[in-house]
């Protein structure tokens, strides 16, 4: 039987019903594909996969990113390693918030991701939802000016540099994402290597601007943020306990949404490496 895809009202994003990811054949995996470039989300309900079917999943778009050394896919929870609720302050909690901004995941990688999948395992009674935003769509509603203003401007990224604007120092050596080299250096518009359509590459990792003021650069990236992040350029997720969603790094922005932390929230993550062909940084 074939999948049945239903487009969400926003730019961005399709859910999927009608089909088991964990026994995909290669018809069921090339209309998921054709999706993925079209939609850039794909959101399938109640699949429940096991963890090894995730990852089999994921290498259907391409090789691991490697998060940790241990696993190939990452939870993100506020539950420590002794079951115990994590407190706010600490440094897993620390990153967790910083992940309800704006951002592309890895950007601050020399090789920046493709895709990220992400299953729900646990989930809290409101909140944490996560949210997408659809760069694609707002390069083409830019203005010829700002067209213009961005085509050729670079700007550098940072996990560092993006902790440090929420109050949150990071040493170097602290864990996977904080980059010890030069901050990673990204063209603003991206051209995406499957369908040739132009994104703003941008984010909370993007701080500084090659050749330009700081304060100015940031007022730039305020405002283009902001332009990108809003309907109909944006999607909610409400997450269910089995569900599993892939997105597309290289033309969406995502954010997760704040939920009550005395609430237990599972997820589990597994990234996938852009190709050194279009995703590795200009410094690389
Ligand atoms: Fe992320």
């Amino acid at each position: 039987m074939a999948l049945t895809i239903q487009p969400t009202a926003s730019t961005l994003g399709a859910t999927i019903t009608d089909v088991d990811l964990a026994t995909l054949d290669e018809c069921g995996w090339r209309d998921v594909e054709n999706a993925f470039n079209e939609y850039a989300l794909l959101i399938f309900p109640g699949q429940a996969l096991s963890e090894s079917a995730q990852i089999s999943f994921a290498k259907r778009f391409g090789e691991i990113e490697v998060l940790d050394k241990n696993t190939l896919t990452v939870p993100l929870t506020n539950k420590g390693a002794d079951g115990k609720l994590l407190a706010d302050d600490t440094f897993r909690m620390k990153l967790l918030a910083g992940n309800e901004g704006w951002h592309t995941d890895s950007s601050y990688m020399p090789l920046s991701a493709k895709a990220s999948v992400l299953s729900a395992h646990v989930v809290p009674s409101s909140g944490g939802q996560t949210e997408w935003a659809d760069s694609r769509a707002a390069y083409d509603k830019l203005d010829e000016t700002r067209k213009d203003q961005v085509q050729d401007l670079t700007a550098y990224h940072s996990y560092f540099y993006s902790q440090a604007k929420l109050g949150h120092e990071v040493e170097v050596g602290a864990g996977y994402g904080f980059f010890e080299g030069d901050p990673p250096l990204r063209p603003l518009v991206k051209v995406h290597p499957e369908t040739g359509r132009s994104a703003l590459y941008i984010g909370r990792h993007a701080g500084r601007i090659a050749g330009m003021d700081d304060d100015l650069a940031e007022k730039l990236l305020s405002e283009l943020m902001t332009f990108i992040c809003q309907p109909p350029r944006t999607y909610t997720h409400t997450w269910e306990r089995g569900d599993i969603a892939v997105w597309d790094n290289r033309c969406l922005l995502h954010r997760a949404r704040p939920y009550d932390h005395r609430e237990e929230r599972v997820m589990m993550h597994t990234r996938i490496k852009g190709d050194p062909a279009t995703e590795l940084a200009l410094n690389a």
